[in-house]
């Protein structure tokens, strides 16, 4: 466990960390693409560790690769490149940089080193887990295959490295159906995402037979909540993940991954969006689209949550904490991935 005593006095030693108007000035550029949603007093706060992170990233030959779900300082203040969890894996097998200091959740990193094993991984703090990925182990798997012999496993990118190396291939939210099509036999396991499992069976022509986990912001969502903010405001656009439930994903105007979610916003512009999924998405895109009012209905992630910018400056300074996979294990889990990010390529869709 990262002690925030320890965190702070290192850093002091090291760095003048105290909010600085004049930083904030100096990087006004940065702060307007957050200022709907940042105040001017908290961005003095953030400007120092901006500032700190972006020369020490460029020491370290670093690179950062961050989540949609990242806060709006680190979103946009020190993020390399940003997406949803397949865009993030195909990146990573792109990095020229000999570190990657990953912003978002474990098994994003994992995914990193499992793609990069030469390089170093870190992650701001270790314990920024996923209720998916804590939900299934390998044993589940070797379960779900003795219960459906013969189908072939699908697992989400949100699950340990143990768990890829035991599926045939991953998915993302982005790319699910496609990858449930391109089995073969009728009949196809999905893990670990009820949810994501139902919402692909309601378009595959495969049986889905699946694993009970679930995502703890998502599943919170109600069917009924959506149909009171249409009642309320019958032009409000709802767009939703599909880590929702199936009776959600039926209330919602568009479907799809944190970067699709984003894209359609983008494109349809809708004068008030419900942006059913995590908070920060709709703060991260919020001065891009001042004519876009969104409706703050969100969930936190409390694991996206654990990063921040304190602590990715201490890891950069100290090169912690790295994330290591076992080389079998690595090597069993990449076959799974690189699978994916084949079939999503060969479908033009990457
Ligand atoms: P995306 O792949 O859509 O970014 O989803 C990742 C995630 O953890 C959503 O909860
Ligand atoms: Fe996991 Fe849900 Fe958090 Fe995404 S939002 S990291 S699926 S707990």
């Amino acid at each position: 466990m990262l002690d925030a005593t320890k965190i702070g006095s290192v850093l002091a030693d090291h760095y003048d960390l105290s909010p600085s108007v004049d930083l904030a000035e100096e990087m006004r550029d940065v702060y307007a693409r957050m200022s709907r949603v940042v105040t001017p007093a908290d961005w003095a706060i953030h400007a120092p560790y901006v500032a700190a992170i972006n020369k020490l990233k460029k020491d370290r030959d670093a690179v950062i690769l961050a989540h949609n779900y990242m806060t709006p300082e680190l979103y946009h203040g020190i993020a390399d490149f940003v997406g949803d969890s397949l865009q993030l894996a195909i990146r990573a097998t792109e990095v020229d940089q000999d570190v990657i200091v990953q912003c978002g959740v474990h098994f994003m990193a994992e995914t990193s080193k499992i793609l990069n094993p030469s390089k170093t991984v870190l992650i701001p703090d270790m314990n920024a887990g996923c209720s998916l990925a804590e939900s299934i182990t390998a044993e589940g798997i070797e379960q779900m295959r003795a219960r459906y012999p013969g189908a072939a496993v699908v697992s989400y990118v949100n699950t340990t490295a143990e768990v890829k190396a035991a599926s045939d291939v991953c998915c993302t939210s982005s790319n699910a159906l496609q990858i449930v099509e391109a089995m073969e036999g009728d009949t196809v396991i999905m893990t670990p995402d009820q949810y994501l499992a139902q919402n692909v069976a309601k378009q595959s022509s495969k049986k889905i037979v699946y694993w009970a986990g679930s995502c703890i912001v998502h599943e919170l969502y109600t069917a009924a909540e959506m149909r009171a903010y249409r009642e309320n405001d019958p032009d409000i656009a709802i767009v939703a993940h599909p880590e929702c439930t199936p009776d959600v994903v039926a209330e919602a105007d568009f479907t799809g991954s944190t970067s699709g979610m984003i894209d359609w916003v983008r494109r349809n512009k809708p004068e008030k969006t419900l942006l059913v999924t995590e908070c920060s998405m709709a703060s991260n895109i919020a001065d891009e689209l001042p004519g876009v009012e969104f409706v703050k209905s969100c969930n936190m992630c409390p694991f996206m949550k654990k990063i921040t910018l304190e602590k990715v400056l201490y890891s950069l300074h100290t090169m912690t904490e790295e994330v290591t996979v076992e080389a079998d294990v690595a090597q069993k889990a990449r076959a799974s991935v690189q699978r994916m990010i084949d079939i999503t390529n060969a479908a033009g869709k990457a």
